[in-house]
């Protein structure tokens, strides 16, 4: 069975296509290589020892998403990924998220709805909660006013996805994920931020390098057990494979609702200490680090309530924060070590 994932290049992508082809699925990437490179073909060779197809496509060039899919018609579920995902430079320039993140969507579900039947799995993000009220937070939390042009188009594409489903023969999972981390045990692939990271666990682990003199800690005066802030860090392997169990859900007909919608995380909060005392003990070494204020924007803290996606997925994150701090050292060792 052929699978599209789109953006199958990048960090959370490359993972599925792994899980994915260990599970016996024919893979077809489209990436446009804006934030990847394509010796993450090699990687997955050297992991599953099957070649994903690939497509170099910007799926902003709605024609050449209409040709893919006329060369590849017998796609048989969607995996997509593929966005512009860097919140602040989604505030200096909001119509290239809004072109990159709208636009794409709209022209796959375009395509797929041409199809007598259709499975679309689609990144989400728990920014959609905002600071919710309580934790943990369960997927009928109310999706709060997005505080920024990046987590507005998680928003509008869970609405445009709801809008289409219901008059089309696509069926979808929308996957709200909390804070993917780590990378693949055998260091072949992980996250490669290009510039300075705008994420936690990369910029430690590049911090570890030396590549960076210190790790900003903004704000330890949060009403959290150590002041910090807290999220719900996720290992990327533990989130790859929930896709493929949606997908399956989705091509099995295992759905209850035309869209459906699950968090994805591990249920426990880790404060930013705790994420940097973790490293410390994988890896080894003391990291510098310096407190600094509270950053704009910034909520308390948001872990997930997993009951749905344990329950009616039959998943559960199995790999802990020290396993994936564990694995994005080896990777980041082995990227820079090259
Ligand atoms: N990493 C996170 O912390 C996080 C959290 C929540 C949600 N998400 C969402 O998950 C998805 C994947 O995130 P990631 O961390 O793997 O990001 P990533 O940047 O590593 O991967 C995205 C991939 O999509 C490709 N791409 C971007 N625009 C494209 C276009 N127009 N045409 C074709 N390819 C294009 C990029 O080259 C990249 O390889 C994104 O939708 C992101 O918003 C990520």
């Amino acid at each position: 069975m052929k699978i599209l994932v789109t953006g199958g290049l990048g960090f959370i992508g490359s993972h599925t296509v792994v899980e994915l082809q260990n599970e016996g699925f024919e893979v077809v990437i489209i990436d446009d290589l804006s934030n990847a490179s394509e010796d993450v073909i090699q990687g997955i060779v050297n992991i599953t020892g099957k070649k994903p197809l690939f497509e170099k496509i910007d799926l902003r060039e709605k024609a050449a998403v209409k040709d893919f899919f006329k060369k590849y018609n017998d796609v048989a579920g969607v995996i997509h990924f593929a966005a512009s995902k860097a919140v602040g430079e989604s505030v200096e320039n909001p119509l290239l998220y809004y072109e990159n993140n709208i636009s794409s969507l709209v022209y796959l579900l375009q395509e797929l709805k041409e199809k007598p039947e259709a499975s679309f799995i689609f990144s989400s993000s728990c920014t959609v909660y905002g600071q919710a009220e309580k934790m943990p937070i369960t997927e009928d939390a109310p999706v709060q006013a997005a505080m920024s042009p990046y987590g507005n188009t998680k928003q509008i594409g869970e609405e445009i996805i709801n809008d289409t489903a219901k008059v089309t023969n696509i069926s979808a999972i929308l996957l709200r994920y909390f804070n993917p981390v780590g990378a693949h045990p055998s260091a072949e692939i992980g996250e490669l931020p290009l510039g300075v990271p705008q994420n936690l666990v990369p910029f430690i682990t590049q911090t570890g390098m030396g590549l960076r003199q210190e790790l900003s800690v903004f704000g330890n005066d949060y009403p959290t057990p150590d002041g910090t802030a807290v999220r719900d860090y996720i290992h990327v392997v533990d989130l790859a494979k929930a896709h493929v169990i949606a997908l399956q859900r989705l091509l099995n007909k295992k759905n209850v609702q035309k869209v459906e919608t699950f968090n994805l995380g591990t249920g426990t909060g880790s404060s930013v200490l705790e994420v940097i005392h973790s490293f410390e003990k994988v890896s080894d070494k003391k990291l510098p680090y310096i407190i600094k204020p509270r950053r704009e924007g910034d909520i308390t803290e948001a872990y997930a309530n997993t009951d749905k996606a344990n329950n009616v997925l039959g998943w559960k994150a199995q790999l802990t924060l020290d396993e994936a701090m564990s694995s994005a050292w080896e990777w980041e060792q082995k990227v820079r070590n090259k």
